[in-house]
């Protein structure tokens, strides 16, 4: 598939430990590169955020990395988690299977359930980043979730239709493409990406409306009010401000 800036080449496989492990190794082994796509029908160890463990049936949903190389060093991570969350809100946005939210950093909720997950992993040249590893887990065809804290959704339990893998792959692709556009040095100085980063705060959940949260004094009632440069979340309560990172807060509701 050829795109703006982006050639991508997609590469299937049925079963894989995980698909940002075996991006991985390619890329330790010089064989892998910007614009490569894995995508896979099982992952024996698929990875989520914080150690978790991303499960999912096989054949059902999209598991998937994709190689980027964005030109920034590896404490600017946070921009290409923001593009990455804009891409897949949009792509889901144009199905209108739901009211999508992002919820920080990078899970897509519907309908306040969660239908995808993203984890970035970066290889490094020094301080800069070599290749980005971006893993996507989308729920697409599964009926039947584990209980997780937060409910889990897929785009046929919200439609009632079933969906090609592929297909909705590809889609994904584009939009990740014309987002990842915004991530030139030149746009990221510009007012344009400043543009993506009130969008990323606008579709956040939380943003702008009272959720309750949970950090190391307890409950509190608090809205989404921004973000540091660093990917910090800034949450507003009863007029104060305060700013953690992920291991910090927890999103109650
Ligand atoms: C999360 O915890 O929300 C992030 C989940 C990321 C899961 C995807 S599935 C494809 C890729 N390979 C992995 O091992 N993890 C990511």
């Amino acid at each position: 598939m050829f795109f703006k800036n982006l050639e991508f080449r997609i590469y299937h496989l049925n079963e894989i430990e995980s698909t940002n492990i075996h991006a991985h190794k390619l890329i330790q082994e010089n064989k892998a590169k910007k614009g490569d796509v894995f995508y896979a029908d099982l992952q024996t160890i698929g990875r989520g955020q914080r150690g978790t463990k991303w499960q999912s049936d096989e054949a059902s949903n999209l598991l998937m990395s994709v190689v980027l190389q964005p030109s920034f060093k590896a404490n600017q991570q946070f921009l290409l988690s923001q593009t990455i969350a804009l891409a897949v809100y949009y792509y889901l946005d144009n199905l209108t299977v739901g009211k999508v939210r992002i919820k920080w950093p990078n899970d897509i909720l519907v309908n306040q359930q969660k239908i995808a997950g993203v984890l970035i992993e970066n290889t490094l040249q020094g301080e800069n980043i070599q290749y980005s590893i971006v893993g996507i887990g989308l729920n697409i065809n599964q009926m039947v979730f584990e209980k997780f804290s937060r409910k889990a959704t897929s785009l046929q339990l919200l439609s009632g239709k079933s969906f090609n893998v592929k297909q909705q792959l590809e889609k994904l692709l584009e939009s990740i493409e014309y987002y990842y556009d915004f991530l030139n040095p030149i746009a990221i100085r510009s007012k344009e990406y400043s543009q993506i980063q009130i969008d990323y705060l606008q579709k956040n959940y939380g943003y702008h409306e009272e959720l309750t949260f949970r950090d190391k004094n307890g409950t509190f009632r608090g809205k989404v009010v921004g973000f540091e440069p660093d990917g910090k979340l800034i949450v507003e309560s009863k007029g104060e401000k305060k700013a953690y990172d992920l291991k910090e807060i927890q999103f109650i509701n």
